[in-house]
């Protein structure tokens, strides 16, 4: 369903992504781990087309989507959870929804069912429908991130680091709408560096380090190894 192809990208004279492969089947989970700055958010970036791809190429669902617009991917059924949430905080939490939804703006049809589905994922948000996005709390916020992002109707959802400054209940609340998703048959690439969270969720798990895939392993292997801590450390350590 979503092909990465030794992909090369980068900022100005960075080279940050180095010939990077991956592959997620269809309804599939799957988990990208690796320390600070080994790339992970610009892996993102680079698939949604925010960032170009100095080589290699993208495919979606068989189409090559390689230089194609942030727009033109996300009508492919792409979307993505950015890190740190990026939630419009002047704006209602209805309007940050609606934002998510630039191919089903107001009005036409698709947008009420669309918000509806949200707010059948997340009752807190249709609580909270008028309140100001900066007034949200953390875990709200995480949330609103992801009701955007299923605004437009993905099929594949992106989720860079969903978690991260959560307490462990509201960990556990976005991780059973993670759950409701994956069971409706969503695939899912899910950035996450607390190991025991990405293997719990994806079914597979790809380790970044410096740009690079060091290690793809599936998460029961994963599971299974008592050295999992060392084995994470000294794929960091090798490649620093
Ligand atoms: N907009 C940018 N301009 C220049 N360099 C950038 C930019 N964004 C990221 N970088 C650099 O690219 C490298 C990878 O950063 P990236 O944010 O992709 O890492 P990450 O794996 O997501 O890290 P983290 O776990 O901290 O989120 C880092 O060296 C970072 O400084
Ligand atoms: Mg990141």
């Amino acid at each position: 369903m979503l092909l990465v192809e030794n992909l090369v990208a980068g900022y100005g004279a960075a080279k940050v992504l180095h010939e990077v492969s991956l592959e997620i089947a269809r309804g599939e989970a799957a988990a990208l781990i690796g320390p600070n700055g080994a790339g992970k958010s610009t892996l993102m970036a680079a698939i949604m087309g925010v960032i170009e791809a100095r080589s290699g190429r993208i495919v979606v669902d068989g189409t090559n989507v390689t230089g194609h617009t942030t727009h033109s991917i996300m009508t492919r059924g792409l979307s993505l959870v950015p890190e740190g949430r990026r939630i419009f905080a002047p704006f209602t939490v209805r309007d940050n929804l609606r934002m998510g939804s630039i191919r089903l703006s107001a009005g036409r049809p698709g947008f009420d069912e669309r918000l509806d589905y949200v707010y059948g994922l997340f009752p807190r948000l249709k609580q909270r429908e008028s309140q100001l996005g900066g007034t949200l709390s953390g875990g709200e916020q995480q949330m609103l991130a992801i009701g955007r992002a299923l605004m437009s109707n993905p099929r594949i959802l992106l989720l860079d680091e969903p978690f991260l400054g959560l307490a462990p209940k509201v960990i556990e609340e976005i991780q059973a709408a993670v759950r409701i998703l994956q069971e409706q048959g969503l695939t899912l690439l899910l950035v996450e560096q607390k190991l025991d969270i990405a293997l719990n969720i994806a079914s597979r798990a790809c380790v970044l380090i410096k740009g690079s895939i060091a290690l793809e392993s599936s998460s029961d292997n994963l599971k299974a190894r008592s050295d999992l801590d060392d084995l994470y450390f000294s794929l960091a350590e090798k490649a620093a």
